[in-house]
């Protein structure tokens, strides 16, 4: 048998710390349900000290996730944090406390303006701290990848002596190469006397695109966990992608001496799940989850393929989750026949909720004959969306050609269903309709970023519509809104982008 590696989902917590990605607690707790079909080890839930919005999110995640999975809290090496996280996670069946301090001269001298011995001392007292409210306790050596060697081996022991049951070696600044990485961690499994009392783990980011090579080398050099996020969300260029890290271990095994316990078939409904929520769109040539990730254009290729799979193709797609996107649906299926496929597709929507997606549902079917399971994820994601708005669109009528003045008029209702009707001119249509909106809407933002894709093939496809705006304290937030008619879709994402950060200014106060 070979060794199992625990897989540490942080998507929650690293990946919602993306500019734009941040996520309400509705929100994650759709991505708890999917990370818990996943069969992931560990779900780090979020920060709790940081705002109540989080704080109150770790609760929500811990009583989801029940005893399925261990749920864990990051810290400062500060008493204050670790008694926050500690009452989050009070009611938690398995709870992990995530503590940490910096160890790079960087960190020591620069950014605590500290020694390596008071380092030590705070390292060993916050883990002692953590250990009276939980067993398990889990120590990051942040920026560890550029830290001394003899001296990150001493933390770590003292760490373990102190009860650390997990040590977290990340790579903070993404700066490593994947062979120093790896020997990173050979040094320490050779040189901590205590090593066998505890796991270490591998934190990588991608800032040189090495994250999974990264994470890889730790493994093969004895970290026991690996912590990834879904499709690679995380700071800057993000963190180690799940689905990539996971497969690398299935296909290699054997070599590896490795293997997760991570139900594979359901990354792709991972991947759009956490696209549609954070609005980070997937890149098409993205590896495991893209999509053309199984595409072959080529004809040599594409000959190769037909006469034997394996000549162009290393993953079954099946293993994970991508379907030949199938016609499943038309005008005269019945909401029994949705609510099946629905449930088929890993989302449970019943009673009034599901009577609303049956009515979108068919409409979208009116304009659209074959609605595909990506037409269905996208009308879910529009409906979870509009699940708490503050905002949602009643209608917008534009006039725009050649030569006519771009003019928008939107009718919004707000969440007690007052209605509100403005009107504005712009440069274009979008802009008319992004003013309008504002008269509407009063929060200062500005428009940063724009893309429109549709969601499957054809010329009646869904047009889906993704933005990010910043609020007037330099906040980045994502909007997302589908429809037949890319205007709308547009309306639909500007609003949903303004629904969050109103949300987030209401959680975090
Ligand atoms: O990248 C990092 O060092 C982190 C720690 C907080 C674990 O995210
Ligand atoms: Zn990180």
């Amino acid at each position: 048998m070979t060794r199992k590696i625990a897989i540490f989902d942080t998507t929650l917590r690293d990946g919602e710390q993306s500019p734009g990605a941040s996520m309400n607690s509705e929100e994650k707790l759709i991505i708890t349900r999917q990370l818990l079909r996943l069969g992931v080890d560990v779900i780090e839930a979020g920060f709790p000290v940081s705002s109540p919005g989080d704080f109150k999110s770790v609760q929500q995640i811990a009583a989801e996730a029940d005893d399925k999975a261990v749920v864990c809290a990051l810290t400062r090496a500060v008493e204050k944090d670790i008694d926050s996280a500690a009452a989050a996670l009070e009611h938690c069946k398995r709870p992990r406390i995530h503590t940490g301090i910096g160890v790079s001269p960087s960190h020591i001298y620069e950014k605590l303006r500290s020694t390596p011995e008071k380092i030590l001392e705070n390292a060993v007292a916050a883990v002692k701290y953590a250990k009276k409210y939980v067993e398990d306790v889990e120590f990051y050596a942040e920026d560890a990848g550029r830290s001394d060697y003899e001296y990150l081996a001493k933390v770590t022991e003292a760490v373990i002596a102190a009860g650390a049951t997990v040590v977290n070696i990340p790579d903070t600044t993404g700066y490593s190469l994947p062979d120093e990485f790896g020997r990173r961690i050979r040094f320490l499994m050779e040189n901590v006397s205590n090593i066998d009392k505890a796991t270490i783990s591998v934190h990588t980011h991608n800032d040189l695109g090495m994250a999974t090579a990264l994470a890889i080398a730790g493994v093969q050099n004895g970290a026991g966990q690996v912590e990834c996020t879904i499709n690679g969300l995380g700071e800057r260029a993000g963190n180690t992608a799940m689905e990539e890290v996971v497969m690398a271990i299935k296909m290699h095994g054997e070599e590896l001496d490795a293997h997760t316990d991570i139900n594979t078939r359901e990354f792709i409904r991972a991947s759009r799940l956490v696209s549609s929520i954070s609005g980070f769109l997937v890149q098409p040539n993205k590896a495991i989850v893209g999509a053309n990730a199984f595409a072959h254009s080529s004809g040599i290729h594409q000959d190769g393929v037909i006469k034997s799979r394996n000549t162009y193709e290393i993953i079954d797609p099946a293993d994970v989750g991508a379907s030949q996107s199938s016609i499943v649906l038309s005008a005269r299926s019945g909401r029994a026949a949705l609510r099946h496929r629905v449930e088929q597709l890993g989302y449970q929507i019943e009673g009034e909720e599901l009577n609303q997606l049956y009515d979108a549902f068919l409409d979208l079917a009116d304009k659209k004959k074959e609605v595909y399971d990506e037409d269905l994820e996208s009308l879910i994601g529009e409906h979870n969306r509009n699940q708490k708005a503050y905002y949602t669109l009643k209608s917008v009528q534009i006039s725009c050609g050649q030569p006519l003045i771009p003019t928008a008029t939107v009718t919004l209702l707000d969440n007690e269903d007052r209605e509100f009707v403005a009107c504005s001119t712009g440069t274009g249509p979008v802009d008319a309709l992004y003013k309008a909106v504002n008269e509407i809407v009063d929060i200062e933002n500005e428009l940063s970023e724009f893309a429109v894709q549709s969601v499957t093939r054809g010329i009646d496809a869904l047009g889906e519509v993704t933005i990010r705006v910043t609020s007037g304290d330099g906040e980045v937030f994502s909007g997302r809104g589908a429809d037949n008619d890319i205007i709308v879709s547009s309306a639909k994402a500007y609003i949903n982008a303004l629904n969050r950060l109103i949300s987030h200014k209401e959680e975090r106060n």
